[in-house]
C-alpha cells in the first residue's frame, strides 16, 4: 500500500476538486514529454488518453499534428468542461487543420473500460496516461491490486505491438510484473527519466535534481 496524504484514488476527491479547478497540468505540459512520445507514436495513430483531468495535453497534441485522441476520465464534471474547451479550441483553429480531427471525451472508469459500450469495442495503437497510474496507485494493495487491474485493462485496449506510455512521478513502477498471469502478451518496457524544472526557492542553497519518468510499455507476444 502506498501511503498518500490525499485521496487521489477516490472519485469523490476529484469531483470536489474539479468543481473549483479550471486547469492544472500535473508534471508539466506536453512539450516536456514530446520527444519520447514522438519516438513511439505516429501522428495518425488512434490514441486513448486516460485520466485526462483538466490538462491541455490532448489539445497540445492536436496542435502538434495528432488527429485521433479519445480522452477518458471518471469525473463527469471535468469531461463536460474539457468537451466544451475542445469545441471552442477546434472552432478557433479550424483553418489550421488540414485533416479531420477526432477528439472525443468520455466519462468512464479506467479500471472497467473493457465493459464500456463506447470503449470496449475498439483497439488503440497507443494508450497514454499522465499521472493516472500514480493516482490509482494510492489505493493499490495486495487485497486491491488496482495497478494490475489497470494494466490488464490497458493490455486489452491495445492492438498487439501497441504502446502504453505512462508518465509518472515514480521511479519504481514494475510494469513487467503486471503482465496478466496466463496472458498471451507481456509488457516490454523502456523508461526515460525527464529532469523536472528547478523551482526557484529563495535562500535555499542546495536544490536537488528531481526527475519525472516516462515509461514506454509495448504489448509484445509471450514467446
Ligand atoms: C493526477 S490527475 C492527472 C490529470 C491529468 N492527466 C494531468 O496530467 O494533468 C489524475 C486524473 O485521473 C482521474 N482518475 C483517477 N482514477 C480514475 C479512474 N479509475 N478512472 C478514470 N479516471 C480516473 C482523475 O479524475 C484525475 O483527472
Amino acid at each position: 500500500m502506498v501511503l498518500c496524504p490525499v485521496d487521489y484514488h477516490k472519485q469523490e476527491y476529484w469531483e470536489e476538486r474539479f468543481a473549483n479547478e479550471d486547469q492544472f497540468e500535473w508534471l508539466g505540459d506536453f512539450s516536456r514529454f514530446a520527444p519520447f512520445i514522438e519516438r513511439h507514436v505516429n501522428k495518425s495513430d488512434r490514441i486513448l488518453h486516460l485520466g485526462c483531468g483538466n490538462s491541455n495535453l490532448a489539445l497540445d497534441m492536436v496542435s502538434c499534428g495528432y488527429v485521433d485522441i479519445t480522452n477518458v476520465d471518471y469525473s463527469a464534471t471535468v469531461v463536460d468542461r474539457m468537451r466544451r474547451r475542445s469545441q471552442e479550441f477546434l472552432r478557433k483553429h479550424v483553418d489550421t487543420f488540414s485533416t479531420k480531427i477526432c477528439l472525443q471525451w468520455l466519462t468512464a472508469d479506467c479500471l472497467a473500460m473493457t465493459s464500456h459500450p463506447d470503449l470496449g469495442q475498439v483497439k488503440y495503437d497507443v494508450v497514454l496516461d499522465k499521472t493516472l497510474a500514480d493516482a490509482i496507485c494510492c489505493g493499490d494493495s495486495e487485497d486491491h491490486p488496482l495497478l494490475q487491474q489497470l494494466a490488464q485493462q490497458v493490455m486489452q485496449m491495445l492492438k498487439p505491438g501497441g504502446f502504453w506510455i505512462s508518465i509518472s512521478y515514480s521511479q519504481h513502477r514494475s510494469f513487467e510484473d503486471l503482465t496478466p498471469a496466463q496472458g498471451q502478451y507481456r509488457w516490454q518496457v523502456q523508461y526515460y527519466p525527464v529532469e523536472a524544472p528547478k523551482e526557484h526557492i529563495d535562500d535555499v542553497i542546495y536544490t536537488p535534481t528531481v526527475y519525472h519518468y516516462c515509461y514506454v510499455c509495448q504489448k509484445v507476444p509471450v514467446e
